[in-house]
């Protein structure tokens, strides 16, 4: 069996800064050891587990929705291929709807940019299909919200 990583081998190896590794750890999404000198030792497995928050956090998954995915896995052995691809198989429908959204973004930007009047009436880019109005007033998009699913 391979040696642990250091925190600061698996942030050099992911990109991922040891700030947010300890984040992920605390969340429960990664665990480690300690080292006889207190320090972090992560078992070379979670550079895996890793690339897949990263990916996951990239389509638009929560932090808590990768968590409920990352607890499917069988415990107490490391994931194989096959247990990974499962996990990522429903992803298709959030990256199509990821790219349907910087579609219609597209459309609406240039007119949008000249415009500034974020109508919940006619602004397409503030109200998509008009599903925004169920939130609340403003540009609900544009403050955070996120259309629902
Ligand atoms: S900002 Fe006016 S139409 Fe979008």
């Amino acid at each position: 069996m391979s040696a642990p990583l250091t925190i600061s081998a698996v942030s050099r190896r992911s990109g991922v800064a040891a700030s947010a590794l300890r984040y992920y750890e605390q969340r429960g999404l990664i665990a480690s050891e300690r080292a006889g000198s207190g320090h972090r030792r992560y078992p070379r497995p979670v550079l895996r587990r890793i690339a897949f928050i990263v990916f996951a956090q990239r389509i638009g998954l929560t932090l808590e929705e990768i968590g409920s995915e990352l607890a499917k896995l069988p415990p107490g052995q490391a994931p194989n291929r096959r247990d990974w691809a499962r996990l990522s198989r429903t992803w298709t429908t959030r990256i199509d709807e990821r790219i349907a959204e910087l579609q219609r973004l597209r459309a609406s930007l240039t007119q949008c940019i000249g415009c500034g009047c974020l109508s919940l009436d006619r602004c397409q880019l503030a109200n998509p299909d008009d599903r925004a109005g169920r939130l609340g007033p403003g540009a609900r998009y544009w403050i955070g919200d996120r259309p629902a699913g």
